[in-house]
């Protein structure tokens, strides 16, 4: 799916073509990847400046390298590409400069050349490409997890080893603002860990036997939101797991009031995300139980379905008791 060394070059024609780059500063090029079924942020910024008049304009090139506009900011209720329709959004927050591109149910024909423009009084202050990948990964898995503050949650993701292939296993949890953010990598250990989970979350030990499951310890109730684990084998995707994590105050203990009893989760559990992500709200999933469904009660969580193949078998994972 990616582009020809050709199309490319048609790409790049097209860009530093006179009608474009008359007005605009330097193509500024960027690299996405996301994975088939998962979310992208494609993006895309400027300096906002007051009394401005701001177009932004998303297009994608297509195969044959010809330029297809997906969204204006100036006409947001024009009808979009089929391919894209409904799956597209602009960020909110264009008018602060930020003028990214948000591309949802990701499929491999995604895969290609993305440009934004944005114009401040009809004068192009910003053009990018956006080179995005997606990659092919089996159906997304997903399941809950609960536990406690300041206990901890294995987030479970499994693959079937095969000697001799090279793993790597990529940990995301997603920002209230729908990007992921990479928590992990099993190829590059010792980079920078998030400052919210620096400290607090590990890799199973047991990755070459086919373990790749996520240890959060010290638990805060900012840990509840959705995480991805994605496992490539000699980079192929075989295991694409999103696990929705809730994390419950603590029980109050050693009170000296009589009410012990009085429930914290309500008030401490900030929008589990589903208000902000619609496409977390499948119709695989068995009604968001874990928000009713206290932490202390729940010793072992339902095995997704299994469809008694080894490709489901490979994507299946049973949790195992916190
Ligand atoms: C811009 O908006 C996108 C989509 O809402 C968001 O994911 C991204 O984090 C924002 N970027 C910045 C720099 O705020
Ligand atoms: C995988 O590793 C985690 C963290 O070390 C552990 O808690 C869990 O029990 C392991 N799962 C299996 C199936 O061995």
């Amino acid at each position: 799916m990616a582009l020809s060394t050709e199309q490319a070059l048609a790409l790049l024609l097209i860009l530093n073509s006179a009608h474009l780059t008359a007005a605009c500063p330097p193509v500024d090029y960027v690299t996405v990847s996301g994975s088939a079924g998962g979310r992208a942020v494609l993006p895309c910024s400027y300096t906002p400046t007051p009394e401005q008049d701001v177009e932004v304009r998303w297009a994608a090139y297509s195969d044959q390298g010809i330029s297809v506009p997906l969204i204006n900011s100036k006409t947001p209720s024009a009808p979009i590409p089929a391919q894209w329709s409904g799956r597209v959004k602009l960020s909110d927050e264009v008018s602060s400069g930020n003028a990214s591109l948000l591309i949802s149910e990701l499929r491999l024909e995604d895969t290609r050349d993305y440009t934004c423009t944005v114009r401040i009084n009809g004068i192009c202050v910003t053009i990018r490409a956006v080179k995005l990948t997606v990659q092919d990964c089996p159906p997304l898995d997903r399941v809950a997890v609960s536990g406690s503050a300041g206990g901890r949650a294995v987030l479970p993701c499994s693959y079937t080893p095969t000697p001799g292939q090279h793993v790597e296993v990529r940990w995301y949890a997603y920002s209230d603002q729908e990007d992921h953010i990479l928590l992990i990598d099993s190829n590059t250990p010792s980079v920078f860990i998030p400052a919210q989970w620096s400290g607090r979350v590990k890799l199973s030990d047991e990755v070459s036997s086919g373990n790749a499951s996520l240890l959060i310890s010290e638990l805060r109730l900012e840990d509840t939101r959705d995480y991805m684990c994605i496992v490539g084998l000699n980079v192929e995707c075989v295991t694409f797991m999103e696990i929705k994590l809730t994390v419950q105050g603590p029980p109050k203990r050693d009170s000296t009031t009589s009410r012990t009893t009085t429930t914290t989760t309500p008030t401490t559990r900030p929008s589990a995300t589903p208000t902000t992500r619609p496409s977390a709200t499948p119709t695989t999933r068995p009604s968001a139980t874990p928000t009713t469904r206290p932490s202390a009660t729940q010793k072992t969580s339902p095995c997704p379905a299994q469809q008694g193949n080894a490709a489901a078998q490979r994507r299946s994972y049973c949790m195992k008791p916190l």
